[in-house]
């Protein structure tokens, strides 16, 4: 049941109204927040997408005198009020209406509701299963709608900048064929041809790089893509990219456009001086210093290579991993040195967790004392040579992790984030951005037994290492690139290859025949016979951008109707059932036996 809105017209969101409106008649729409009796006064807290109001209702002013009806209002009600706007007696300075409430005339219920499973308010501790099956609820707590209108911000401030910069918002198809993004396709039965699919795209990549061969110069959109991979805080089945591509254009020209919109965005969306240039690191320097090629630079506790130092320790472990082509390196945990050991021991189980077989560790007692975990194993000078190279100073523990690189690399870069966190090293409020650069071109597949392209297929080579694609792929790296804030991954890209002769070097590295490489994409390689622009581009992750930017520690919390972890709806219930009339209609037949 809900009264017409008829002769009654909004004139003030909730937060509109001030004092310099006191006097004046009003009229407000939305959501009772909260009510409180006071015998003969009804103090109503109204909430709209701005923000609260009070409303006293007192059955003196009101026109009918019907105070029952005021009586009979609870939490999430939707109502119009008409009244007064009047100073209040207790100002409330914490609120932004707080100097102000308005004394009703004529109240209408447009809805009733029945009691909501949970409270709408903006500090929440139910659990998110339940906030997403109530989502439409969820969205009406103050900083989810923060979250939201924030976003629309951003997209408003980011399509401004690209069109200032002569970018054109161009859609590609939703249904296409399977990109070489390299996680799995979702895909789309098609009805008139039967056993054929549509891909999702994974990102709009080689249609994007097709607008640069037609001539457009300079594309963005924002887009949805769609990758079935295992889900977690920061991936999304389908997520947004800020997507873009340039042509006649080198890796400079990429960053330097990209600085500029990261600059803008931050400024016009939260009113933070980001300062350019953006550091740069190399992919190798990334991983020698963080170990992470999205390293997280508000904090130091790098790591040191001591191979060197140790490779004739007399340490089995230690040698051992130099001997197999591996290293040892340490981070220097600083003020840990004061754990016990059972603290210790948990830092050491972290390290543990990526894959490191042990962590050696050191203590520096704040009088000098040592106490470790291996130097019983190695002389005292060596010891103390470790000590100096790592910086060991009073009170501080050192932790080491002897292993192939790849591993070595993984342990101490997780620990590394994992003591900024147990030291409270990290703010949210910091903003530090880097630029990783010179990423590989391949990366060896053990499962394939090939090289897989770490970015795609068509990304190019460095031009010193071009030569290298034929007889050392490994070593090649790539005019690839990736923006890292507070180490997340925020955005990739690379400049493209433009030229056939690298392309075909490039498939065959990724043994590929050429046959194979024209079936997947022989749409591109034909394009690329009639003319093509030297090109590059790159793509955010839209959602973790905002999520960076409203400190959430989910994307989930910047997404209106976001997946849970098994990629369900618990709204929608999706993905469903369908009829076998549907399936009937695309030829497909479900297997029982299967799971
Ligand atoms: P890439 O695969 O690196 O590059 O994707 C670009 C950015 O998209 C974000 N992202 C995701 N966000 C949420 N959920 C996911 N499942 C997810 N996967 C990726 C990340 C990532 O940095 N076509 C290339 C870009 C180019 O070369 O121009 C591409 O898609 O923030
Ligand atoms: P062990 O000889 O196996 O008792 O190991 C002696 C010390 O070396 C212990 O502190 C182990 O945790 C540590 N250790 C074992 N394997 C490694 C490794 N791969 N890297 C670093 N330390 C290790």
């Amino acid at each position: 049941m809900g009264e017409s809105m008829l002769g009654l017209k909004r004139t003030h969101y909730c937060t509109e109204v001030d004092e310099q409106l006191i006097g004046e008649e009003i009229v407000v729409m939305g959501w009772v927040q909260k009510r409180r009796n006071l015998g003969s006064l009804i103090f109503i807290d109204l909430r709209d997408r701005s923000g609260i109001l009070q409303i006293v209702f007192d059955e003196k002013d009101l026109d009918n005198k019907d105070f029952s009806k005021v009586e009979s209002l609870r939490s999430e009600f939707v109502i119009g009020v008409r009244g007064q706007v009047r100073k209040r007696e207790s100002i409330n300075p914490n609120m932004k209406t707080g100097y102000v409430e308005v004394i009703a005339n004529e109240l209408r219920i447009l809805s009733e509701a029945e009691t909501p499973p949970f409270a709408i308010e903006e500090e929440t501790n139910v659990k998110e299963d339940l906030r997403l099956k109530y989502r439409y609820l969820d969205l009406r707590r103050p900083d989810l709608q923060r979250n939201l209108l924030l976003r629309h911000k951003v997209a408003q401030s980011l399509r401004s900048f690209l069109d200032s910069e002569g970018f054109i918002e161009i859609e590609t198809p939703m249904l296409a064929r399977s990109t070489p993004e390299g996680a799995r396709d979702y895909l789309v039965p098609s009805r008139i041809h039967k056993g054929s699919f549509y891909a999702l795209p994974q990102s709009p990549q080689t249609f994007k790089q097709l607008l640069m061969v037609s001539g457009f110069d300079r594309y963005f959109q924002i887009v949805k893509c769609f990758r079935d991979e295992d889900l977690r805080a920061d991936r999304q089945p389908e997520f947004t990219q800020i997507d873009m591509e340039l042509s006649f254009v080198d890796v400079d020209d990429v960053i330097d456009v990209n600085e500029r919109l990261l600059q803008k965005v931050f400024k016009d969306a939260l009113d933070i001086d980001i300062s350019l240039p953006i550091p740069r690191l190399t992919y190798q320097e990334a991983m020698d210093r963080f170990g992470s090629d999205k390293p997280d630079i508000r904090f130091g506790l790098e790591l040191v290579d001591i191979s060197d130092i140790v490779k004739n320790c007399g340490f089995k472990v230690f040698e051992g991993a130099i001997e197999n082509g591996g290293s040892v390196r340490g981070i220097n945990a600083k003020t840990c040195g004061t754990f016990s050991r059972k603290q210790i021991d948990a830092l050491v189980e972290v390290g543990k967790t990526y894959g490191a077989k042990g962590i050696a560790w050191l203590a520096i007692g704040e009088d000098g004392t040592i106490k470790s975990s291996f130097t019983k194993f190695i002389s005292e000078d060596i010891s103390q040579e470790i000590i100096k190279a790592m910086d060991g100073q009073n009170g501080d523990l050192l932790l080491f992790c002897a292993d192939k690189n790849s591993i070595v690399y993984d342990a101490l870069g997780n620990l590394r984030l994992e003591i900024a966190k147990r030291l409270d090293l990290t703010s949210k409020d910091d903003y530090s951005f880097v630029w990783v650069t010179e990423f590989p071109l391949l990366e060896w597949d053990e499962e394939e037994e090939r090289y897989v392209a770490k970015h795609h297929p068509f990304t190019m080579p460095m031009d010193e290492d071009i030569k290298l694609l034929t007889t050392d792929p490994g070593k090649v790296r790539a005019k690839a690139y990736d923006i890292c804030l507070n180490g997340v991954e925020l955005g990739g890209g690379s400049i493209r290859i433009y030229q056939k002769d690298i392309q075909e070097k490039m498939f065959s590295a990724l043994g590929f025949t050429k046959e194979a490489a024209y079936e997947n994409f022989g749409f591109l390689l034909n394009a690329f016979k009639y003319g093509v622009p030297p090109h590059g581009g790159l793509a955010y992750g839209f959602d973790r951008m905002i999520m960076l930017m409203t400190k959430e520690d989910s994307i989930r919390d910047v997404i209106a109707f976001p997946k849970v972890k098994d990629a369900s709806c618990p709204m929608t219930d999706a993905p469903g059932m369908v009829t076998k009339k549907q399936l009937e209609e695309l030829g497909l037949k479900i297997d029982e036996n299967k799971e």
